[in-house]
């Protein structure tokens, strides 16, 4: 069974993105669920194998904390044996295991996975089974639409196999693989999933404002509304359209506002082994939209440890 999640609005997966970190950060802004970055089976049956040796386990490898729950577990890769192998590693430490089949990069589609799966009824089917019959815990799944413009409704047979299978539910983003990240996401198509399927459907794709949330929510009826790019830098979006949905109305967040959950974020990563690069990443988008914002991120770019880009955002706070 699903756990019981408190809000609607979830944290999308983010390979770089989201990261412990960040996911606490907005799991205590209120998202319903946080998920972790998408993680390759084979990875995972290596690394264990690695840190059994020194008396670690796999959360050495996916790190998270215990605040993060309820906490869903990303899986990509299609090999049979090592995602049942894979899955029973993940599931003690996790409430859900979610499985990825809408990556559309190509270092992930070639080792048929990700996006390219959804024209692979059978294995897919397959893939399915193995992953519901290997674990106890929740199997949900991550889609997009289709491959190509010409193949964009193959969602249909994949959600209707998943359903089938005893997946338990489904994020939806209505774009194709070759669209990347392209365009718009296609809500109508979010709308007739909702209406066919008879377990819960998060809708994701293009949300920024909480009034996007609730639009998206109104047009399609879907179950949960998942976030990632406009929650990039910007955890304050889940307790914004928590209190939309609930009053109409949320509090507005200023720049000093950023840069303090900024802080934040810095305090919380050093908990975690998160590669200095993406630290400065995270800087970056916590910076969008601030004035003088284009020449702090050039420092940011340029800064060669921790120490030096706590000061760069120590002096944008003193002068914002
Ligand atoms: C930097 C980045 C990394 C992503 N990594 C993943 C991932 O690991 N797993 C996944 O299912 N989707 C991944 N996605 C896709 C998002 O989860 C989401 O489906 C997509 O960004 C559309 O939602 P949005 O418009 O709210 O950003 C990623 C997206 C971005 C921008």
């Amino acid at each position: 069974m699903l756990p019981k999640f408190s809000s609607r609005a979830f944290l999308a997966p983010m390979a770089g993105v989201s990261d412990p970190a960040l996911r606490l950060q907005c799991k205590q802004m209120g998202a319903g669920l946080v998920v972790t970055e998408f993680t390759n089976i084979h990875s995972i049956i290596a690394k264990e194998k690695q840190f059994k040796e020194n008396m670690q386990t796999i959360q050495e490898f996916i790190e998270f904390s215990e605040e993060e729950r309820p906490l869903s577990v990303q899986l990509f890769g299609s090999d049979l044996t090592a995602l049942e192998k894979a899955a029973k590693i993940v599931e003690p430490y996790f409430d859900i295991i979610d499985y990825n089949m809408g990556c559309p990069a190509p270092h992930v589609t070639k080792q048929m996975a990700g996006g390219a799966l959804l024209q692979e009824v059978n294995l897919t089917q397959q893939i399915f089974q193995t992953l519901v019959n290997a674990v106890k815990k929740p199997v949900t799944l991550k889609i997009r639409s289709g491959v190509t413009d010409a193949s964009k409704f193959l969602f249909r047979e994949i959600a209707e196999i998943a359903e089938d299978e005893g997946i338990q539910m489904i994020t939806f983003h209505p774009r194709t693989v070759s669209q990347g990240y392209s365009g718009h996401s296609d809500w109508s198509m979010i709308k007739e999933l909702k209406e066919v399927s008879s377990i819960p459907i998060v809708g994701n794709g293009d949300i920024v404002t909480p009034e996007d949330a609730k639009i998206m929510i109104d047009e399609t009826n879907c179950d949960y509304v998942m976030i990632g790019r406009g929650a990039m830098g910007n955890p304050f979006l889940f307790e914004q359209i928590n209190d939309y949905l609930k009053t109409n109305s949320y509090k507005e967040y200023s720049f000093k506002d950023k840069l303090d959950s900024f802080f934040d974020y810095l305090h919380l990563s050093t908990k975690y082994k998160i590669k200095f690069a993406n630290i400065k990443s995270q800087a970056m988008r916590f910076t969008k939209g601030m004035n003088g914002g284009s020449k702090m991120r050039l420092k940011i770019t340029l800064s060669k440890d921790i120490i030096e880009l706590e000061k760069i955002m120590n002096d944008a706070y003193l002068q914002s």
